[in-house]
């Protein structure tokens, strides 16, 4: 990934910028927020096989949610955390800006509700039910439980990669703003 390459230079932007990361620190900022951030899908990934797992096969309901309920508490909010710290700051950091280009702006939008989404709802829900399952069995999951979680997982699964894709192609281009004389 060549990012420097294809980052807009401070020429191009036209104007000086107040707080910019060195290059050491631009390269620490980018490993971090890879690291945390493609971790993050790789453990939904997991969360959503295995839940997905007991709808073809029930048997494996205790295993599969304790697990998910584990990886859910022990990773998925300091993930997410790290992807969205760092990813601000590597905003602000370089010459992307917050709101410069289209595709960071989406990035922030739709990471900030799925780090609400994953911890909040979705990490809730699959917490509960492990806990239900480790008290009660594999008899505390009903199908429309299993139904929701493993929904609710895939969309989330999805807009993950839709925030990886937007990273790599980074589309859509600049966000314009009207200069002072058009209004
Ligand atoms: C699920 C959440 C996220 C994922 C999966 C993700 C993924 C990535 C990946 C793979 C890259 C490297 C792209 C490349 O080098 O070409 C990247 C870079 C970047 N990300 Fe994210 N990101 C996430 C959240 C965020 C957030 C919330 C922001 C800030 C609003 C952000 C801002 C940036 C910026 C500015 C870069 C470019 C860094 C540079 O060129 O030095 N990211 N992201």
């Amino acid at each position: 990934m060549n990012t420097a390459s294809r980052t807009p230079t401070q020429q191009q932007e036209g104007r000086r910028t107040p707080w910019r990361l060195s290059r050491p620190w631009r390269t620490t900022a980018v490993s971090i927020h890879v690291i945390a951030s493609v971790g993050w899908l790789g453990v939904h990934g997991s969360m959503l096989a295995l839940t997905a797992s007991t709808l073809a096969a029930p048997e494996f309901i205790p295993a599969a949610y304790t697990a998910a309920g584990a990886l859910s508490s022990m990773l998925v909010l300091p993930l997410s955390a790290m992807a969205l710290v760092s990813g601000l700051v590597l905003a602000i950091g370089t010459p992307w800006g917050l709101f410069r280009y289209y595709w960071v702006a989406a990035k922030l939008a739709l990471t900030t509700l799925l780090f609400l989404g994953s911890n909040f709802s979705i990490g809730a829900e699959v917490r509960a039910v492990a806990t239900a399952v480790a008290m009660e069995g594999a008899t505390a999951v009903t199908p429309l439980d299993q139904t929701r979680t493993v929904g609710a997982l895939a969309v989330s699964f999805c807009v993950i990669v839709i925030v990886t894709l937007l990273s790599t192609v980074k589309p859509f281009g600049r966000i314009r703003r009207r200069s002072r004389a058009a209004r």
